[in-house]
């Protein structure tokens, strides 16, 4: 190793400006004035803004919770401390369906302090007893199963302070109170693994009261719960009956309350949504409007009067998740007639939703909407890879004028719509395309000097949009759209950078523990669509399973949430288990798996070239991998019996893949790019064989003429394991790659979103085969984690996760002349700019207030380093091929010659 220097910056302590400092982002339970929680200790995060001082860090805190008759219920005394996330409460108890304010006064290291807005929190219905309403649904249903509609009128007869609606369905419900929706969220409840839990949502609907007569109404839809789901046309997974459960308190001015509920007293019919089923689409009939329906004038006599359902309440929970919400609206960019005559338009990006479109015509006339991704090659629409999934929308007019027109219960996966049956011209002016996802915030870019890599993190994202659409799904279009674990594990540290995943995650997991296999093996999926509950085989494949390990831990290091690791640790433990149970002296070399799914194979393979790894090979890497990050969520939680316990096991787990798979050179019997990745990022191998891993894989890479050959368990770690190694050339090599199989290759193809497969349309424009081709598959999309924490270099410090402490660490390469990439952290943005300049490098960089970070500046031998224009000061010792600074927030520019 080579001797260099490690440099300190001076921090510049206020000297630069002496702005105040300035508290913001409350969240509660990680979320902004949530309407309903349930943790009965929440937990309060905020962020400094240290403007331009450097090296702001919190020195101390203060919190102060009240309630909403402003009487204090914490306030505890002035904590000297750093901590500004997920401080627990810890006051007197907080009651149901109460809303609760804090604000947060801090102090930092350069004398100042500042005091935060007020945020608010609700808390939910804490007890199955705090639901007064009742289950209802409809007193019988038409075969056809038309959305029920289920109404009641109440009067408000004195003023009204505070109105809160806490709403859950079986199946999907829309709520509406005088006529106008209940919030802006779609697809609710969101998906649970219904059989043990339904999250509730609540929405302050104060605004919503009006003296005097109102009315409140939902209609509902089969969704997860007992739609057609779960591959092919499987459908009442969870239960035969849809029902609503809906409460609104009110509290009046005068201090009194009232609750409106449902029960037998509710009314029920059916509208004009004929029929709604998540994969195969919907149909509506305007004819059967039943207008003003959810209005206090409407005249619900003849109607039914609704059924009680004998259901439970105590498995309800609030919502943890961000809920599903409408999201970027794209134009027609094309209409275009195919070569079989169809009329078709263009939305210029595959993405998930569905179009919304205005026309007018007569009473009958008949329009069906279908959804595909792609044309097939003869340029004709193509929807045999949606499989069973109809993915149709029917709109049948009243005649009425214009009219408008989206469908409800239901979303397609699409770019490209076929319009049948419109009366008159079609005008693409008249259509939009709505995304529609998780409403999870936006937390980082990518971009750099190559254009393609930049459509490749478009890609990326959107494959991200596509498929977090309440839980992680594999595909958003055929008839799946499931929670694949090995998917969402394989995602999951990607999806941290473009979006906060945090609770989307948080609440996944929960299900994952909750439908995890009493021998300690996961389902397929999760929620659990296939077995529900029921072992009937189907479970514990390698990579798959250990979504169970990967995904808590990526979340902790993301979001250095100690709570995802107490939640999980069980279910960690329970996999661990599994392996073990299954194991043969250390060795695990039994089960089904699903091995390194779609890799790298030719149809006219005549010389071998397809590159199969074993799939017990990859079974014994992950089963060390998630020992691994049991012991490290142990060592996290000072359980040190287990860490004890389990190191000495890892041990025996990597001995027997030695023994079994590994010649003492180092070969190993599957001389494939996964195997020497997973080995090299799993540290399967003795310090002795890691260079000589590295040297084969980079090897086998140029073997292939610069192609990757992994699929969904070998390609998330095929570039890390490269650049780690000292082969970060390979690496840009493979992912510069425009050739078949490749990242940029789908890209070249017209490619909007990442593909299943790497050659989803072949060169010649032939489509792979229908039973397995989505174009909207994010597992592959892994990469991004690469170009993210390697590219541009931004990382969290495991030691202090959740990025307290940062590195920022680029990565030259691809020559590429300039990087870009902007992070949101929990703590405020962290930024690394780099660029190539007139043989200089220069990085802009973005630390945020009350984190540290070390900044790893490439340099040449000695050459030297600027910051702001003037020399960094020697210190220590350094990084073979970087200089490093410590440094505190703030915004720096470092510059270097090449
Ligand atoms: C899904 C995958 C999944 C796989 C498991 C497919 O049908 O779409 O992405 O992981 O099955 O074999």
């Amino acid at each position: 190793m080579r001797k260099t220097f490690f440099l300190f910056i001076a921090l510049l302590a206020g000297q630069l400006c002496s702005a105040q400092i300035k508290v913001q982002r409350l969240m509660t339970e990680n979320l902004v004035n949530p309407v309903a929680i349930d943790a009965l200790g929440p937990r309060f995060s905020w962020q400094l803004d240290g403007g331009q001082t450097r090296g702001v860090m919190q020195t101390a805190y203060q919190i102060k919770v009240t309630d909403e008759a402003n009487h204090v219920v914490w306030a505890p005394a002035k904590v000297s401390s750093d901590q500004s996330m997920y401080v627990n409460y810890q006051g007197s108890a907080l009651k149901s369906g109460q809303k609760y304010t804090w604000h947060v006064k801090v102090w930092d290291n350069h004398g100042k302090s500042a005091e935060s807005l007020p945020a608010t929190f609700g808390m939910g219905l804490l007890k199955a007893d705090d639901w007064k309403a009742q289950w209802i649904g409809p007193a019988r249903e038409e075969a056809s199963r038309p959305s029920p509609l289920l109404r009641k009128g109440f009067t408000v007869n004195k003023k009204v302070k505070k109105a809160i609606a806490f709403i859950t369905a079986h199946g999907l419900y829309e709520a509406h109170i005088n006529g106008k929706r209940v919030g802006e969220d779609y697809l609710t409840p969101g998906y649970t693994s219904y059989n043990k839990r339904i999250q509730y949502q609540a929405y302050d609907v104060t605004n919503l009261l009006q003296p005097g007569a109102n009315a409140v109404g939902a209609s509902l839809g089969s969704g997860w719960y007992r739609g057609v789901y779960g591959i092919g046309t499987r459908h009442e997974i969870y239960g035969k009956d849809i029902s609503l459960l809906l409460q609104i308190n009110i509290t009046y001015a005068d201090g009194s309350t009232a609750t409106v509920a449902t029960d037998d007293s509710w009314k029920t019919s059916t509208g004009e949504i004929r029929y709604a089923e998540i994969y195969m689409g919907s149909t509506t009939d305007a004819r059967k409007e039943q207008k003003g329906w959810s209005t206090a004038a409407f005249n619900d006599s003849g109607w039914s009067k609704a059924v009680i359902g004998n259901y439970p309440k105590d498995d309800l929970v609030a919502t943890v998740n961000e809920p599903v919400k409408k999201h970027e609206i794209f134009k027609v960019v094309k209409m275009f007639t195919t070569p079989k005559g169809e009329k078709v338009l263009d939305f210029g990006q595959n993405l998930v939703g569905w179009v919304k479109f205005k026309v007018s015509g007569k009473a009958g006339d008949k329009i069906v909407i279908s959804h595909a991704e792609v044309m097939d090659k003869a340029g004709n629409f193509y929807t045999d890879n949606l499989r069973d999934a109809k993915a149709q929308n029917t709109f049948i007019l009243s005649g009425n004028g214009v009219e408008t027109f989206e469908p409800q219960f239901t979303w397609q996966g699409f770019r490209y719509i076929r319009i049948e049956g419109y009366p008159g011209d079609i005008k693409p002016e008249d259509f939009t395309a709505t995304a529609v996802y998780s409403d999870m915030a936006p937390t980082g870019s990518f971009s750099c000097s190559n254009p393609m890599i930049n459509q490749l993190q478009h890609n990326i994202q959107w494959g991200q949009k596509g498929n977090f659409l309440d839980i992680p799904t594999d595909c958003p279009q055929r008839d799946e759209r499931l929670g694949w674990t090995g998917d969402a594990q394989v995602f999951s540290r990607t999806s941290t950078f473009n979006m906060n995943t945090h609770n989307f995650f948080a609440k996944w997991l929960k299900d994952v523990a909750l439908d995890q296999f009493s021998d300690g093996s996961l389902p397929h999926v999760i929620p659990d669509a296939f077995d529900n509950g029921r072992p009937t085989g189907g479970g514990g494949s390698a990579g798959w399973s250990d979504a169970t390990t990967i995904i808590p831990w990526n979340m902790y290091l993301a979001y250095g949430d100690k709570q995802i690791l107490e939640n999980q640790y069980n279910s960690m433990k329970a996999w661990v288990g599994f392996m073990k149970s299954r194991s043969h002296n250390n060795l695990w070399n039994v089960g089904d798996h699903f091995g390194d799914w779609l890799f790298y194979t030719r149809n006219d393979d005549n010389d071998g070239s397809a590159a199969i790894t074993s799939k017990y090979l990859i079974a014994q890497c992950f089963y060390a991998h998630s020992t691994q990050l049991l012991i490290n969520a142990a060592q996290v939680l000072g359980k040190t019996d287990d860490v004890e316990t389990y190191t000495k096991l890892l041990a025996d787990v990597k001995g027997a893949y030695l023994r079994e798979y590994v010649t003492p050179n180092g070969l190993i019997s599957s001389d494939t790019q996964t195997a020497y990745a997973e080995a090299l990022e799993f540290d399967m191998l003795p310090e002795n064989l890691r260079e000589q891993a590295a040297g084969r894989l980079a090897d086998n890479i140029r073997r292939y003429g610069n192609h990757l050959t992994t699929g969904f368990l070998g390609t998330p770690y095929l570039c890390d394991a490269l650049s780690k190694y000292g082969h970060a050339d390979a690496a840009f090599r493979l992912l510069l790659q425009e050739e078949y199989p490749s990242w940029l290759y789908p890209i070249k193809m017209g490619a909007t979103t990442i593909w299943e497969r790497w050659d989803g349309i072949k060169p010649d424009g032939e489509l792979e085969v229908p039973s397995m081709n989505s174009y909207n598959h994010y597992a592959y999309g892994a990469i991004g984690d690469w170009m993210y924490r390697t590219v541009a270099g931004i990382d969290t410090k495991s030691e202090q996760p959740g990025y307290k402490g940062i590195t920022i660490k680029p990565t030259v390469g691809g020559n590429f002349t300039q990087v870009s990439a902007d992070y949101e952290t929990p703590y405020g943005k962290a930024s690394s700019h780099w660029k190539v300049e007139n043989g200089n490098f220069v990085l802009d960089v973005v630390i945020p207030a009350n984190t540290t970070a070390t900044v790893y500046i490439p340099t040449k031998g000695d050459s030297a380093v600027t910051e702001g224009g003037k020399p960094v000061t020697k210190a220590a010792d350094q990084i073979a091929g970087y200089t490093a600074v410590n440094v505190g927030s703030g915004n720096y520019h470092f510059s270097t010659s090449m």
